[in-house]
């Protein structure tokens, strides 16, 4: 069963927005296990635009599914997950322009192996498994095998951009091989950016998918259906896709 990862990050932008306590994104770590969520990600980002570092130890403690922390590839961050007394299962390394408005791109980890390979080396030691955000680009998987990362995290942003035009086919297809590729090499192949309602079903037919990351879709699909029941078509959604692939 193809798990679903629900990235909450953007409870805590609306919170941000005021600078106050509400809402409280381990809120929404209880609704997100009610409607089925596999997994709980969020996104501890440099310059703290709303994630915190509380709310990642709230979330810690209270999630009663595996905790999926994304964070740049940086001393600091590699240092705060170490140090965590209660460990994310496991960490997913991201590329962080201060700039983007969200992560734009995936990890070059072909181009700049050493920082990811060393960061990985001691992430892993620590107890997490290790996956790495990567564009569908076949140097950049086998660039992410030999890091010793464990997972990869298929970028699935062009193609959800690219939704509804030929383009599309096209990125799907790039997508296709990247999974082939990173599942023929050993590494467990999760997706995610951008997903929504329409395009996830494309995605999750895809092979060797076994963990999708959502969060804008969801949390913006919340606002009027609630997390919980936004969390449980998502997860119906995937379970349909997954039985016709
Ligand atoms: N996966 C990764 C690695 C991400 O950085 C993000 C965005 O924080 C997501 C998944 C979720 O993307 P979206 O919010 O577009 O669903």
């Amino acid at each position: 069963m193809i798990r679903l990862g629900v990235n909450i990050d953007h409870v805590a932008t609306v919170r941000q927005a005021r600078r106050i306590r509400e809402p409280d994104p381990a809120w929404a770590v209880v609704q997100a296990e009610l409607g089925g969520a596999d997994q709980i990600t969020l996104h501890l980002r440099e310059d703290r635009r709303h994630i915190q570092d509380q709310d990642l130890l709230n979330v810690l403690s209270l999630a009663s599914v595996p905790v999926n922390l994304e964070m740049a590839v940086t001393p600091e961050m590699v240092a705060i997950a170490c140090g965590l007394e209660r460990k994310p299962r496991s960490v997913t390394l991201v590329p962080e322009r201060r700039e983007e408005v969200t992560t734009e791109g995936g990890l070059d980890v072909a181009g700049c192996f050493e920082p990811s390979r060393a960061a990985v080396e001691v992430l892993r030691a620590a107890g997490m498994s290790v996956s790495l955000f990567v564009d569908p680009d076949p140097a950049q998987v086998e660039a992410s095998v030999r890091s010793g990362a464990s997972a990869i995290e298929l970028h699935t942003g062009a193609f959800c951009e690219a939704w509804g035009t030929p383009q599309a086919g096209r990125e799907l297809e790039r997508l296709r091989e990247a999974a082939v590729l990173g599942g023929r090499l050993g590494l467990r192949v999760h997706a995610g950016h951008g997903l929504n309602v329409r395009n996830v079903a494309a995605v999750a037919r895809l092979p060797h998918v076994e963990e999708l990351n959502i969060g804008h879709a969801l949390i913006g699909r919340a606002i009027f259906l609630g997390l919980q029941a936004a969390v449980a078509e998502m997860k119906a959604l995937i379970a349909q896709a997954e039985g016709n692939r």
